[in-house]
């Protein structure tokens, strides 16, 4: 993709900001982390709701989609740093965004290291989009970093759009739930004991995951990590005095978040 690289103003004022953009409300797991590494940052929060689930797009659909609003918003927030809180595009527009735009990005791909790392018995699920477990990118990442594991690639094709359900407080029922993480589960003598959350909806069902599985596993959640590396892109803050609150946009036009969906995730303190 021959683009020509464009420049936008950056953000002088003393609370960096921060773009976090996922398809939906899975991204909120990754800005709770990041609000609690920087709480000086300005973040917006994207979802791209209009087009979810990413899951369920092809790659070229996803990379047509995501690349030119990922200008826009660009353009429209002036964001000293990018998150793509979202596996299923991380695994594909992370080389197009940094060739089209010069803000520094920071993507969510599958924790492939830390499970393999971690993993005693070396058997380890990766569970994902349909999108993200066929990606070249997660077979590339799991060849190189998967620490000699058996690693299964596990697609849920229903799970971001239960988590979301869950989230709204509709009834999600656990058949359907434990029907999805079914076969991250291997038995014998290599029984799996590390799940990779690898996508960002996933840990909003975390306590779900953890009641229902036949036995308990390390659920692995990559949003500390990706919180860390964004403090460290940021460099030491600037401020001492608290940012402003995290403003909450959809392409759907749907109005912002209840109040009581963002209170587990940020307390009392954000307004809706
Ligand atoms: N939250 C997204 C991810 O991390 C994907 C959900 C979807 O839109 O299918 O992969």
């Amino acid at each position: 993709m021959a683009k020509p690289r464009r420049r936008y103003n950056r953000s002088v004022s003393d609370h960096p900001a921060i773009l976090v953009f996922d398809s939906g409300l899975g991204g909120l797991t990754v800005l709770r982390e990041i609000v609690k590494a920087r709480p000086d940052a300005a973040c917006a929060y994207v979802a791209d709701d209009a087009f979810f689930p990413y899951g369920h797009h092809t790659e070229d659909e996803i990379i047509g989609r995501v690349v030119p609003l990922i200008g826009e918003l660009i353009a429209q927030h002036a964001p000293r740093l990018v998150v793509i809180a979202c596996n299923t595009a991380s695994t594909l527009v992370m080389t197009h965004l940094r060739a089209s735009y010069t803000v520094s990005f920071v993507g969510t791909v599958p924790a492939s290291k830390p499970a393999g790392a971690s993993s005693k018995t070396k058997r380890v699920s990766v569970l994902g989009t349909k999108g993200t477990v066929k990606r070249e990118y997660t077979q590339r990442l799991i060849a190189d970093f998967g620490q000699g594991c058996d690693v299964s690639l596990v697609g849920a094709a229903d799970l971001p759009s239960l988590a979301e359900a869950a989230l709204r407080g509709e009834p999600v029922g656990d058949d359907a739930i434990a029907a999805e993480i079914a076969p991250c589960f291997h038995d014998g003598d290599m029984r799996t004991d590390t799940v990779v959350l690898a996508c960002t909806h996933f840990p909003l069902l975390l306590d779900r995951l953890i009641a229902l599985a036949p036995w308990p596993v390390n659920w692995i959640d990559p949003a500390p990590a990706i919180a860390r590396r964004s403090a460290e892109l940021l460099g030491p803050a600037a401020s001492a005095t608290a940012a402003p609150q995290p403003t909450f946009q959809f392409t759907s036009g749907r109005p912002a978040l209840a109040h009581d969906i963002l209170a587990p995730f940020f307390g009392m303190h954000v307004s809706a």
